[in-house]
């Protein structure tokens, strides 16, 4: 009985959803015509959609997205703060000092410095290395024993490190560094929390070099001098961040080393030279006249005096 009575009820429901889907819905047959719409409601609106065509004819050139009015800017877009927002002082230099808006009372707290202690593990340390010497996993060598990266990411325990400006650091991590020889973090790293890094790198520093003050950096003291000497110059190769890229005891870092390069035949971009005065004069001076074969045309340009440049030459002459 009870399956009769489901069967009929099953039956009645089918021809009354058939009846109701024959008077009003799809008629099978194609048309151009908009489908009829009784009752609009709010359901078609003259409107701009993104992606899509102006159909409202307001605008001339065709297009329902606009550009912003000239002079605008959105909401958060607005840099009242070039310290904090871009590590730069007012004359346009990389600054020294931590902005206002990240201390508490005029001081850096710990709290921050754990913060950027855990970002720094997070985005930094597969390549600067837990350590911060530069000695992380991707900086490795692969399987080939060949190195990763073709620029191996410094150690911040350099000289140059422990005297770069913070604002140069800041710099790195909003923009990167040598058209992306390492890249820009700025989408993955919030502004407070790139300060956050940097307290903790300079932190990191100065525990392992007291001279290294967390706002100021080490600051090397070069002699004033009248005349050239190699003393002279070991200081500015300190000072002038020669020493991150260019080693002493014959080790390749992002340079050729220093030990044995005068008198020797390099092979550069424009052939076998010899290293006498007059190569490495125009090496320091236009770093990318000649290329040393085997290195990325990386070497900056250093603003040094010509005296400058003969201490630090008579200085690499000493670096047997
Ligand atoms: C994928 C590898 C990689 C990661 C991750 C990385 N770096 Fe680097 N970094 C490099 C390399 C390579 C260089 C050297 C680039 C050169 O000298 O051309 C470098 C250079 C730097 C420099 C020196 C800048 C200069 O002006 O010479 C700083 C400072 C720095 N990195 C900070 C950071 C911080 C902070 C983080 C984390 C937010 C970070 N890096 C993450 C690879 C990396
Ligand atoms: C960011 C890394 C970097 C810094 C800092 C740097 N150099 Fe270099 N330097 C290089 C690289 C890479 C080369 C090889 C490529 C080339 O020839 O430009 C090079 C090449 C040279 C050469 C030619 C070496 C050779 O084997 O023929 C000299 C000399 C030199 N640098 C001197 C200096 C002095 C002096 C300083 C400091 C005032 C300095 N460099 C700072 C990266 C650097």
């Amino acid at each position: 009985m009870l399956r009769v009575e489901n069967t009929q009820r099953a039956a009645a429901i089918a021809v009354a959803l058939g009846a109701f889907t024959a008077l009003v819905g799809c008629r099978g047959q194609e048309s151009e015509l908009p489908p009829v719409h009784l009752n609009h409601n709010m359901d078609t609106q003259e409107k701009g959609k993104a992606y899509r065509a102006d159909t409202t004819g307001l605008f001339a050139d065709g297009r329902a997205m606009r550009l912003p009015v000239d002079g605008t800017l959105a909401q958060g877009q607005l840099v009242t703060d070039v310290h904090f927002d871009d590590g730069l002082d007012e004359n346009g230099d990389p600054v020294k000092k931590f902005p206002d808006a990240v201390k508490v009372n005029g001081e850096l707290t710990d709290a921050f410095r754990a913060r950027g202690e855990q970002r720094y593990n997070i985005y930094c340390q597969p390549c600067h290395g837990l350590q911060l010497d530069g000695k992380g996993s991707v900086a490795a060598n692969g399987a080939d024993g060949k190195p990763r990266l073709q620029v191996a990411p410094p150690s911040f325990h350099d000289a140059r490190l422990k005297t770069m400006p913070i604002g140069q650091m800041y710099k790195a991590i909003k923009y990167g560094v040598n058209e992306g020889n390492m890249g820009s973090y700025a989408a993955q790293i919030p502004v407070q929390d790139r300060w956050a890094i940097i307290a903790y790198v300079r932190q990191q520093q100065k525990a392992k070099d007291s001279t290294v003050e967390e706002e100021g950096g080490q600051v090397l003291v070069v002699a004033k001098v009248d005349t050239a000497s190699a003393e002279h110059g070991q200081q500015l190769y300190a000072a002038k961040a020669c020493v991150g890229c260019h080693s002493l005891d014959g080790s390749k870092l992002v340079g050729p080393t220093f030990k044995g390069l005068w008198g020797r035949k390099e092979k550069t971009s424009a052939g076998e030279v010899d290293v006498d005065v007059a190569y490495l004069t125009e090496s320091i001076k236009a770093p990318n006249a000649k290329i040393v074969e085997g290195y990325p045309p990386v070497m900056p340009m250093i603003p040094l005096s010509d005296l400058e440049i003969e201490s630090l030459i008579l200085y690499i002459k000493t670096v047997q």
